[in-house]
């Protein structure tokens, strides 16, 4: 009898998204009682009506483990324990609809699913496992905020681009003797900042894991300078926040506040901000991040085969491991204060503005 297996990828996409995807299916279609499906739109596909999913062939699948994206696309606001339905008002209100995903997947005749996600992601795979339904997670996040696994795939890769547009902000801003701020992502996590600062040469690295002070900042910032001369950059994560203040992220806006306050404070030189936003999440996912999701979609299919559920495929000292959701979720990988690379960047001349 043919087995159906669905996959949903939920929260914000990722590269190598779809590297996962073609891992699953390909490694599923090498057993023969196997079809695998998907669901258009994180949990949207399974609970809309019509319902919204796509039988994933390999012809379907074949050659986008390149690709940015993701061929299912998906979302970061429809968890199906509150789900927003639009009510007779015209106003949407919250519902729980995990028993007509349930029921729609009977109708389906799905046997499990492989959910690939972020924190948000697998707290509601561990509830769908909860109500009896087969579920493995992968995890994915370009934050680098999970903890439990030594990677996940999409981080790397957004680390790079902003490495990349760190080399090119220097340029600039050595031209021009002027102190440039990028913005970068994590709003909890200053794990992309933080690489980008150490790789790209940056002067100033603000993580939300330390509050900083501007005027500790602009220290820095006027060491670099000698008669007018002179340039810094810095890399901010969205999340960062001066000592003493309760920040909230507002994304997109981190760098003009500080740009503001720089001048407020009188910092002299010449000041321009970047935001490098959605840039960081689009695009081709770098070769590490190819071969992660397609080591854990491979993982994942197998933990299907041998019946076992509950677990999100774990990366830890070169392995490939299921670790039970109940040990997953409600745990973040924050860059550790007394670690490594914060030691690192310090011992470069890296500010954190403390
Ligand atoms: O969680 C990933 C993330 O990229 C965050 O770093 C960022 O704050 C957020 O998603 C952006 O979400 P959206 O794509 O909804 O603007």
């Amino acid at each position: 009898m043919t087995k159906r297996l669905l996959i949903v990828n939920s929260g914000g996409d990722c590269p190598g998204m779809n590297a996962v995807i073609r891992a699953i299916v390909k490694r599923a279609h090498q057993e023969n009682n196997w079809e695998v499906i998907g669901s258009i739109n994180g949990f949207d596909g399974i609970l809309s009506e019509p319902l919204d999913i796509e039988i994933l062939t390999d012809k379907r699948v074949s050659g986008i483990h390149f690709l940015g994206g993701t061929i299912l696309q998906t979302n970061n606001k429809r968890n199906p324990f509150s789900y927003p339905v639009l009510q007779k008002n015209g106003k949407t209100e919250n519902q729980d609809l995990s028993d007509k995903l349930i029921l729609n997947l009977k109708i389906l005749g799905v046997t499990s699913i492989i959910h690939i996600g972020g924190n948000e992601s697998h707290k509601i795979s561990f509830e769908l496992q909860k109500k009896g339904i087969d579920i493995v997670g992968i995890p994915k996040t370009i934050n680098n905020d999970l903890s439990i696994t030594d990677y996940a795939f999409g981080f790397q890769t957004a680390a790079q681009i902003a490495t990349y547009a760190v080399d090119k902000l220097v340029t600039t801003a050595s031209s021009h003797n002027r102190v440039i701020i990028m913005e970068v992502m994590g709003r909890d996590a200053g794990w992309i900042a933080l690489h980008a600062a150490i790789a790209g040469g940056a002067d100033v690295c603000l993580i939300p894991e330390i509050p900083f002070s501007i005027e500790k900042v602009i220290r820095k910032l006027r060491s670099r300078y000698k008669n007018e001369k002179g340039f810094a950059n810095i890399v901010v994560a969205e999340g960062a926040c001066p000592i003493g203040e309760n920040c909230s992220v507002l994304e997109g806006t981190l760098a003009l506040k500080i740009s503001k306050e720089l001048k407020r404070h009188g910092l002299e030189a010449d000041i321009r901000e970047t935001i490098l936003g959605h840039l960081q999440r689009g695009g081709v996912p770098i070769a590490f991040d190819r071969i992660i999701a397609t080591e854990l979609g491979v993982h994942a299919f197998e933990l299907v085969l041998e019946n076992k559920f509950g677990v999100m495929v774990a990366h830890q000292q070169q392995r490939v491991i299921p670790v039970p959701f109940v040990e997953v979720i409600d745990k973040y990988h924050d860059v550790d204060l007394n670690g490594n690379l914060v030691k690192t960047a310090r011992g470069v001349g890296i500010s954190f503005g403390d």
